[in-house]
């Protein structure tokens, strides 16, 4: 018997408030050509005064649970990716049970930046193969608002607010990469590249949350390398090859890493799923937020083979092929 991590539910949620590129053009010297031109996006959603990562992720958390047609106490455990955390501590999964009303089970959060997604679903499955779980929500949700220097164009206009997630429950399946669930994974990780992408501040550091750093232009070359790289190395674990892939969900960072991508793995744009633009880099959320949209949009349909990957700070990156 084999056991197969799948999808059984997803749901969104981005805060009320959208800001246009425009609107950096009264503080900064930056318009709204540039950031169309060189990242693809027009406009992002900032989380309110008062609206926390976990108040964003409970609200994906519950349209998932909505769409799934589940109750809070039908999952066994909920693992958050974030970096942008209500408190040092505790994680934000657990803050999460409690604002779904979830009384049972575990919670916890993982931490890998923008490619924290493609690590929590690796968690996941884990979790669920082993029998540790028979239902895992899976959860990207981020405030980046608020580690944003609003006096760096180069990095500000880029970032923006939400939440996504996706629940997985363990399924017989026959072992062929016919499947239904996550076939497989591919995660990477290189501690020398720090400077590319980091924070300036943390608890053991500073004792302040630190504002974002980031060589975007090194970065950038780094990410449609290591991207089409990994993407393809997680098929290939899956025995698959770029002619079976219907999506490639990217995380969405800037349109052109999206469309280098895709062109090195030999994908047509018309099978990428695109929110950058509506969206902004929104971290961990990118990803789950995605596949959301996908699925609403009609795209993403039961069946289909889709391929997630991200990049991010660390650099941490990785890519995993499931058939939704
Ligand atoms: O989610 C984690 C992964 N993140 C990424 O992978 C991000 C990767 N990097 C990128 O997306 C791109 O490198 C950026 C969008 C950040 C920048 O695009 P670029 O084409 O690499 O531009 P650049 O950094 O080479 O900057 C070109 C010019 C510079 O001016 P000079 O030195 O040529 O005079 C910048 O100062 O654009 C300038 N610039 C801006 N101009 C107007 C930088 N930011 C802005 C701005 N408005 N907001």
């Amino acid at each position: 018997m084999t056991l197969r991590s799948v999808v059984i539910g997803c749901g969104r949620y981005l805060p009320d408030r959208i800001v246009p590129n425009s609107e950096f053009e009264k503080t900064l010297d930056t318009n709204d050509e540039w950031i169309r031109t060189r990242s693809g996006i027009e406009r992002r959603h900032f989380a309110g005064d008062g609206e926390f990562t976990s108040d964003l992720a409970a609200k994906a958390a519950n349209a998932a649970l909505a769409n799934a047609g589940l109750d809070a106490d039908d999952v066994d455990a909920i693992i958050v990716a974030t970096s942008t955390p209500d408190l040092t501590f505790p994680s934000v999964a657990t803050m999460v049970q409690q604002k779904i009303g979830m009384t049972r089970g575990f919670g916890f959060d993982v931490q890998a930046v923008c490619a924290g997604f493609v690590f929590a679903l690796t968690t996941a499955n884990g979790l669920l193969l082993s029998g540790q779980a028979k239902r895992v929500m899976v959860i990207g949700a981020e405030t980046f608002s608020r580690i944003m220097d609003w006096t760096d164009r180069a990095t500000c206009v880029l970032f923006g607010d939400g939440a996504g997630a996706l629940i997985f429950e363990a399924q017989t399946g026959t072992g062929k990469n016919s499947d239904r669930g996550i076939l497989a994974a591919d995660l990477n990780s290189d501690g020398r590249y720090k400077d590319m992408l980091y924070v300036d501040g943390g608890v053991s550091s500073t004792g302040t949350s630190g504002k974002l750093r980031m060589q975007g232009n090194a970065l950038f070359r780094q990410a449609v390398e290591k991207l089409a790289a990994t993407a393809e190395t997680a098929l290939e674990n899956a025995g698959l090859t770029r002619d079976d892939v219907d999506w490639v969900v990217p995380h969405q960072a800037n349109i052109r890493i999206i469309q280098g991508t895709a062109r090195k793995l030999g994908v047509p744009m018309e099978q990428v799923i695109q929110t950058v633009q509506d969206h902004g880099n929104t971290s961990a959320a990118s990803i789950p937020l995605a596949f959301c949209v996908g699925v609403e949009e009609g795209k993403i349909k039961p069946g289909d083979l889709c391929i997630a990957e991200a990049i991010g700070g660390g650099l941490a990156w990785g890519a995993v092929a499931l058939r939704w």
